[in-house]
């Protein structure tokens, strides 16, 4: 049985990643920051899976996340996936010259930092072969044009990119990849209801990349299965 751990899963993509996980196999740990939300996501996800578990984690702070990790290690479970999948889109992101500080900081330490708190932490409790998989935007790109919407949410998401590439360098001798993926535009609370593609689209390729995709491709940023540039 394989071991994944998906954050940010009590709705949207994060929720779809683990019914697809679960529906190929996993054994899936569903986080998020709200139990309340949690335990109704993960009574849903059980009418399709007997084998899933909710954990309390909200990866924008350093205690609820070493806290979490502790559940894992004391319970001598080692994961084979982790998914960053946890992240906020803020309308009063609107310009990096007229917001707060605090603003970009808020989001930078949930969007970019949280994944990096994640991994640093949960590193200890990751099996060898193991996968990490951040997903990213393609609002992060520097290679498709910049600007125009939510830039401290695109800054974010490139800083994200960056995090993917060096740690892969840093992890390959650990046997653990690290990718990115752009899900799209997808039809969810962040992504709206005008959004081309549905959850299952969105979902599809960090399943794939948990699954499938050879465990040597490591610090590429993936959209559809396909290496993107960014
Ligand atoms: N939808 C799109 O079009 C799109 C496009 C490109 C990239 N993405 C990326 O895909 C990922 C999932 O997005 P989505 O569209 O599914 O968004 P969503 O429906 O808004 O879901 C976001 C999830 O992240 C959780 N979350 C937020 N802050 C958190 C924290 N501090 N700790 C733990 N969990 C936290 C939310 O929990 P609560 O419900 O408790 O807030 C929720 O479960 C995000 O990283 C997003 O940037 C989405």
């Amino acid at each position: 049985m394989k071991y994944a751990l998906i954050t940010g899963a009590n709705k949207g993509i994060g929720f779809e990643t683990a019914r697809q996980l679960a529906q190929k196999g996993f054994h899936v740990f569903i986080s998020g920051c709200d139990e309340t939300k949690l335990s109704e996501a993960l009574k849903n996800l059980e009418d399709e899976t007997d084998s899933a578990e909710a954990v309390l984690m909200d990866v924008s702070k350093d205690e609820s996340v070493s806290g979490a990790a502790k559940f894992f290690s004391s319970n001598k479970i080692k994961l084979d996936v982790l998914i960053n999948n946890a992240g906020i889109l803020l309308k009063e992101d609107r310009s990096l010259v007229e917001s707060d500080a605090e603003l970009l900081e808020m989001i930078i330490n949930t969007n970019s930092y949280g994944p990096m708190r994640v991994i640093k932490t949960f590193i200890h409790v990751m099996n060898n072969p193991g996968r990490i998989i951040n997903i990213t935007s393609g609002g992060g790109s520097m290679f498709e044009p910049v600007g125009g919407w939510s830039p401290a949410y695109c800054v974010s998401k490139t800083l994200l990119n960056s995090f993917t590439r060096h740690l892969a360098y840093e992890l390959k001798g650990n046997g653990i990849s690290v990718n990115a993926v752009c899900p799209g535009w997808v039809r969810t609370d962040m992504g709206g209801r005008s959004a081309p593609r549905s959850v299952r689209q969105g979902a599809e390729t960090q399943v794939w990349l948990a699954s499938e995709a050879p465990q040597k491709l490591t610090g590429k940023i993936f959209r559809d299965k396909s290496e993107i540039e960014w």
